[in-house]
């Protein structure tokens, strides 16, 4: 038997799957298509953490090319009781063909794969958030054109959507420019193996330096599911994106966040509400980049 096709994250993927991924929404996104190449198929989902747009986007791309959806949450199934993920990943297995999972802590994800007979989705965990990213890419493509082209700012925590930012701009070849207070940079290994790799990735501790002449201007929440408030709204607000800040990117920069949004913490209304932001785009992108997805995992 062939190894699943999992889609883990983004520098397990090679760039010319990431595009061929990326140019199946083109199929689809004008309409729904009249041809349903999952029918028959069924996708489980399982959340370990809460979600709006994963958990919706998912089940629209997997209804509209003609699949099914079963929803699992630890609360309403046996994971709640102890059932181990290695176990839930075997039976899974006989039911569906392919499985996405939102989880707690990146080690469930590896451990659902390592067992699971068919593939798995990574949806987010405290490592990374490649599905969101595929979105983001598809977003900034269709607002200024091919990312390879483009200065990617971050402004904020060095988080999960920081690291797949970071998988992201080594395989697409953009550059980007964190900014995060030291004690919250993203995990040193991850910008170890963006350097590695020949990556255009620079840490600094200074927005204004980051932002400074950039394409796109990216943020998200403070504190992440499975954070300690703590500290962070002191750490974090020199790092808030506002209109001084937006000032200093390319007069027609965009910003991006994949939501949910604090209004007043690390975005103010008049950027996320203004006419350079484009969340709206990118949430909706979730949806036809992970039909992309789904055609590649059921190699449809
Ligand atoms: N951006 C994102 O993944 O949103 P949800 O948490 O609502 O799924
Ligand atoms: N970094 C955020 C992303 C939410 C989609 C979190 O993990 O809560």
């Amino acid at each position: 038997m062939n190894a699943p096709r999992h889609f883990l994250d983004l520098d397990a993927v090679d760039v010319e799957t990431l595009r061929g991924i990326l140019g199946r929404p083109a199929e689809t996104k004008n309409g729904r298509s009249a041809e349903k190449p999952l029918a028959g198929r069924t996708l489980a989902m399982i959340f370990e953490q809460p979600s709006t747009r994963t958990r919706v986007s998912f089940e629209l791309a997997m209804t509209q090319l003609g699949g099914h959806v079963v929803t699992l949450n630890p609360d309403d199934s046996q994971l709640g009781r102890g059932e181990t993920i290695a176990d839930t990943a075997r039976v899974l297995s006989r039911y569906v063909d392919v499985i996405m999972l939102r989880a707690s802590s990146h080690d469930t994800l590896l451990e659902l794969a390592e067992h699971a007979e068919v593939p798995v989705i990574n949806g987010l965990t405290d490592h990374s958030h490649p599905c969101q990213l595929m979105a983001d890419i598809l977003t900034v493509e269709e607002h200024r054109g091919p990312i390879e082209k483009q200065i990617v700012a971050w402004s904020g925590d060095g988080n999960n959507v920081a690291v797949s930012w970071v998988h992201a701009a080594v395989r697409f070849g953009f550059e980007l420019r964190l900014a995060c207070p030291a004690a919250l940079s993203p995990n040193s290994d991850v910008i170890a193996w963006a350097a590695e790799a020949g990556g255009a990735v620079s840490l600094t501790e200074d927005p204004m330096e980051a932002v400074a002449g950039a394409d796109c201007v990216v943020t998200d929440t403070w504190v992440s599911m499975g954070d300690e408030p703590g500290d962070r709204h002191r750490m974090m607000a020199p790092y808030r994106v506002d209109e001084a800040l937006m000032s200093v990117a390319k007069p027609d920069a965009i910003f991006l966040h994949c939501l949910p949004a604090h209004r007043g913490d690390e975005v103010t209304e008049p950027v996320i509400d203004g006419p350079r932001s484009v969340v709206w785009d990118e949430a909706e992108n979730r949806l036809h980049a992970q039909k992309g997805v789904l055609l590649y995992c059921l190699n449809a």
